[in-house]
């Protein structure tokens, strides 16, 4: 049997374990001096433009969960996300007792477009919350012209997103909302889990929920800042704040984010160079992610998509007999028990149904070797060669 080539190993670097714990041992387990540093300096390590107020979270899940509880929903409104996503993007709006409206998405960019959007929005429509797949860019542009003049905010579910940029913002920076995770799946992490919530704008009413959100629905902050003498339960809220530990972590993997960036995005580009030199193979039976003209992507996920369950379970069988680790993905929100229970759709879902059934994640992380790839490629182009 070859060697096994793992979908995923977490980024590591011996340097960012032992500068925590050397952080750590010199702290107080309470002191949080290192959040506020982290918000300092977490936008200089990937972009250039920092966010109106920023959250670090222990979980995207708990950024999203902010993000709903802010927006005061109402029982009659709406919600727009794509069903193909985590359930975590649901979860989070449909216990504010807002509906969630699932959106078809496009087999070429596997993201909710205005075209899948449009049919969707009624006087009931809130927001509209797209996820970014893999770290490849939702076209936002024109999701924003379709709301345009109308009171529907445009979150972003960019969990997949750090280090990926949209007209050349950060993921998760360009709507109203929008939030990233640190999960250890992801291309980095903030040992273990983590997620961060971006406030775009200078919007009181979401900055001043969300400060009290994030310390258990209290006016904590206020006390923080020595505005009044004691603090008291105000709103719903929850214990968001990312640990200390975390939060060294974090701001030490965040010193390599580049670097890993770049070799993600070389390896995907290699995949992808690769496979369409032999396009003439595997036209018929597969088809590649596109990404939109204006995204710059971070090498997240590089999916391939076979047009049958069929071939997808073949495929899965000789990478399985090759000690390839390839993976599917999510299962469609708007076909599942609590997706029915609390969300609905209004259109057809052919291009979630047709892309949950076909689609296959090839191994891709930062220690990967060149070889290691090549006998992935290799193993893929002999599959159509039979
Ligand atoms: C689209 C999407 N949103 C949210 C999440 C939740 O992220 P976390 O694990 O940081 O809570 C995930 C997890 O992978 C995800 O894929």
């Amino acid at each position: 049997m070859p060697k096994k080539i793992p979908f995923h190993i977490p980024f590591e670097h011996p340097q960012i374990l032992s500068r925590t714990l050397e952080w750590m041992s010199t702290k107080s387990i309470d002191d949080d001096a290192i959040l506020k540093d982290l918000n300092e300096i977490y936008s200089e390590f990937h972009c250039s433009e920092r966010a109106y107020k920023t959250y670090f979270t222990q979980s995207a899940t708990q950024a999203l969960e902010m993000m709903a509880l802010s927006l005061n929903l109402k029982n009659t409104d709406e919600i727009i996300m794509p069903s193909y996503t985590y359930a975590a993007t649901a979860n989070a709006f449909a216990r504010t007792g807002a509906k969630v409206i699932f959106a078809d998405i496009e087999k070429e960019t596997l993201n909710i477009s205005s075209r899948t959007v449009a049919p969707l929005i009624t006087n009931h429509t809130k927001a509209i919350i797209p996820i970014h797949y893999g770290g490849c860019a939702a076209d936002l542009q024109s999701i924003s012209r379709l709301i345009e003049g109308r009171n529907i905010l445009l979150l972003e579910d960019a969990a997949h997103g750090i280090g990926s940029f949209y007209k050349g913002k950060s993921l998760g920076m360009v709507g109203e909302m929008g939030c990233v995770s640190f999960h250890h799946t992801k291309n980095i992490h903030a040992a273990g889990a983590g997620g961060v919530l971006y406030v775009n704008r200078d919007q009181e009413e979401h900055i001043n929920n969300c400060d009290m959100i994030y310390f258990q629905g209290t006016n904590r902050l206020d006390y923080i800042k020595g505005e009044c003498s004691k603090y008291s339960w105000q709103t719903l809220g929850g214990e968001y704040q990312m640990s200390n530990y975390q939060a060294t972590y974090l701001l030490e993997s965040l010193k390599y984010i580049r670097n890993v960036t770049d070799k993600r995005k070389k390896f995907f580009e290699r995949y992808m160079e690769a496979l369409l030199f032999h396009k003439n193979k595997w036209d018929a039976q597969m088809s590649l992610i596109e990404i939109i003209e204006d995204a710059s992507i971070n090498g997240h996920i590089f999916p391939v998509i076979m047009k049958t369950l069929e071939s997808r379970k073949k495929l899965l069988t000789l990478f399985y007999e090759n000690n390839i680790e390839a993976v599917t993905h999510y299962e469609p929100l708007h076909q599942s028990i609590a997706g029915k229970k609390y969300g609905t759709t209004r259109t057809t879902m052919k291009g979630t149904v047709d892309v949950h059934s076909g689609l296959l994640r090839l191994p891709l992380y930062y220690s990967m070797s060149n070889e290691d790839q090549d006998r992935v490629i290799d193993t893929l182009i002999k599959f159509f060669e039979f």
